[in-house]
């Protein structure tokens, strides 16, 4: 890609997985040829696609994450692990503009997708990630889920639930450290996005402040190659600067 440092994963041999084909998801699968050859590129989600390395996968459904958790041996070593999976909107459940919005049905939908899905993917493909070779594991969050950044307030279970998002991350990158201390577990902000996630709700923002999907997924892929275990359990803007939690 025009612009682009050259990939360090040039060498790297065995798969990769991007979880969520949305926007983000479907630029990454598109871009990670290029920058890792070597690598086996499988996709995971909802909607079927006829690829023959695409798995099916609700990240809120344990029978799914079980499914997967079986095809875990296919993916070994799995060096890549991406999660763009993430929900803000889908019929009744929306942001909430204020306290009288609230709904627990509708906490407990984001909860199961942007913050315990991530984890229970984690904890379903663990077993394929070396232990004798260097692995990522990135998760989209949000830089609304930063507690310190609230300044505006709204969007109580998107906020909530990426901020639980970044704690369990955070606890599990602490773990890797001692029993995976090769992997690099990751969270990051992609930065305003021309997706579906983002369409209601970006008439505000500037046409310069607003990333397409190709080049979210490019920064993200020029930044994590140079993260190292020690920066484990960051959470980090798409330029690489890190958020406060
Ligand atoms: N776009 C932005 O401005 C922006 C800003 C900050 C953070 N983010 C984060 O960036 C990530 C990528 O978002 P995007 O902009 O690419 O949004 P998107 O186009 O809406 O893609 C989100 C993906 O999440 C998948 N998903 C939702 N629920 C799922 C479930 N239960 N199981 C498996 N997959 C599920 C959707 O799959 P289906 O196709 O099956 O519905 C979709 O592929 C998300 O984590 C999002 O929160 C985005």
């Amino acid at each position: 890609m025009a612009g682009s440092p050259p990939s360090p994963w040039t060498d790297w041999q065995g798969h990769a997985l991007v979880v969520g084909v949305g926007g983000i998801g479907q630029a990454l699968l598109e871009a990670l040829p290029a920058r890792a050859p070597g690598l086996t590129l499988w996709s995971a989600g909802r909607r079927p696609r006829s690829d023959r390395r695409h798995l099916a996968l609700d990240l809120s459904d344990d029978a799914s994450l079980e499914a997967l958790a079986a095809r875990a041996a296919e993916l070994t070593p799995l060096r890549l692990l991406i999660c763009s999976a993430g929900l803000l909107h889908d019929g009744d459940l929306q942001p909430e503009k204020r306290l009288a919005r609230v709904r627990r049905a509708q906490l407990e939908r984001s909860f199961a997708v942007n913050a315990w899905g991530p984890l229970l993917l984690a904890q379903a493909l663990e077993a394929a990630l070396p232990r004798d070779q260097p692995s990522h594991f990135a998760s989209f969050s949000a830089r609304v889920g930063s507690i310190g950044d609230n300044r505006s307030g709204g969007w109580y279970a998107y906020r909530a639930a990426k901020a639980a998002q970044n704690q369990l991350l955070r606890t599990l990158a602490l773990e890797w450290r001692r029993t995976r201390p090769q992997a690099c577990v990751t969270l990051w902000h992609p930065g305003t996005t021309a997706t579906g996630l983002s369409a209601p709700f970006r008439s505000g923002v500037a046409p310069q402040g607003l990333f397409s999907p190709q080049r979210a997924a490019a920064h993200l892929l020029d930044r994590l190659p140079q993260r190292t275990p020690e920066d484990s359990g960051a959470f980090l803007a798409w330029d690489g600067t890190p958020i406060p939690w």
